[in-house]
């Protein structure tokens, strides 16, 4: 089948979601309405996370906040709280933000149209068009990189991301069918997410291999091309274990604005790519005390750079101190605490005592 008659493949794509396509828990069958809180509640999760990490947060979100206006009437530290772990904290304080202006501005009703959407705080292109077309069956070019891997082999298109991104999407856009927008967009991403996945696509099982160019041409894994990414540098901190006699540890909060923003921390030295020199440490405590280097380190990778935490302990009488806060061990888990901090927590406990 040629690519020059496109309007033959949504419909080829639709029958294969119904027969196919993974039941997720946000997820509406055929002909069911979906909530447009379920929606855009998994659509800001999915930005930057795969569907099965986002499944349990999701379930959890909806049964402790069932309506747009609960969440609303949380506060941003239990939503950053109840995010813990999902990373990219940005996005919770955009998510309760957004919460609070579509429950108290707009009476509980998200927006049904995508420059609408896209006013909201956390809500860019992709999850505007991925709620317009999803809760309000609006036709809308949806476009994650799942969308943008399947029309790079489609079409065979072998320019490199990011620059070919543009071209992708128009693409996209003339495939797009003005009939089940939103099981389309869906229908796209699994088959991205589950066929036609980064590394040996599973062309056989395609509902598209006939119209596929890259398949045809056998170069399909290795589309899109990408300009190579510079390395990852690392960067490197000394996170401070502080116990106080009675058993608490000293936490405290990020600053709002940064990475892990307004999250909590083991308190630590700013992470930079010099590694510390023990003489620099004093001026980075959070408190005077006999600290000792613990042996070992605490590895995690972010978007951007690899970390490597070492971790000095100290036991304190814990008297004044300006910024932070005293948490018995067992009520660690009662605190916005990232996946990094997580890894600190259980070294210190492995190796301070
Ligand atoms: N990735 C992000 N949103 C998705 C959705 N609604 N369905 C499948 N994959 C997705």
């Amino acid at each position: 089948m040629p690519v020059s008659d496109p309007s033959a493949l949504p419909p080829l794509l639709l029958a294969w979601y119904d027969r196919a396509g993974r039941d997720l828990p946000w997820r509406k069958k055929h002909g069911e309405v979906a909530d447009p809180y379920h929606v855009w509640l998994s659509e800001v999760m999915l930005q930057q996370t795969t569907v099965v990490a986002v499944a349990p947060y999701f379930r959890k979100f909806v049964e402790r906040w069932p309506t747009v206006g609960a969440l609303a009437a949380a506060s941003e530290d239990e939503v950053m709280h109840a995010w813990a772990g999902l990373g990219y904290y940005a996005r919770a304080r955009n998510l309760h933000a957004c919460a609070k202006v579509v429950a108290s501005w707009r009476d509980g009703r998200f927006p049904d149209d995508e420059d609408s959407l896209r006013k909201l705080p956390g809500v860019g292109d992709y999850t505007a068009a991925a709620i317009a077309a999803i809760a309000f069956g609006r036709r809308a070019v949806v476009m994650d990189g799942n969308v943008e891997r399947v029309m790079a082999r489609l079409f065979a298109v072998t320019d490199p991301l990011p620059g070919v991104k543009p071209r992708l999407k128009a693409l996209a856009a003339q495939l797009t069918p003005d009939f089940r927008p939103g099981d389309y967009a869906q229908a796209v991403m699994d088959l991205g997410a589950t066929i036609c996945t980064p590394r040996n696509p599973a062309c056989v099982l395609c509902p598209w291999m006939a119209a596929c160019a890259g398949s045809r041409q056998g170069i399909a894994a290795s589309l899109p091309a990408k300009l190579a990414k510079p390395e990852r540098p690392t960067r490197h901190g000394t996170a401070f274990w502080a116990i106080r006699k009675d058993g608490a540890v000293l936490i405290r909060r990020r600053p709002p604005q940064g990475l892990l923003g307004g999250m909590m921390e083991i308190p630590s030295t700013p992470w930079r790519e010099t590694p510390w020199n023990p003489d620099e440490l004093a001026a980075e405590q959070p408190l005077p005390g006999q600290w000792r280097a613990l042996p070992g380190l605490v590895r995690h990778t972010f978007t951007h750079f690899h970390l490597e935490l070492k971790l000095v302990a100290a036991k304190t009488a814990g008297s004044a101190i300006a910024h932070g806060l005293w948490v018995p061990l067992d009520k660690l888990g009662d605190h916005a605490l990232p996946s990094v901090m997580g890894k600190v927590i259980r070294h210190a406990l492995a190796k301070a005592y």
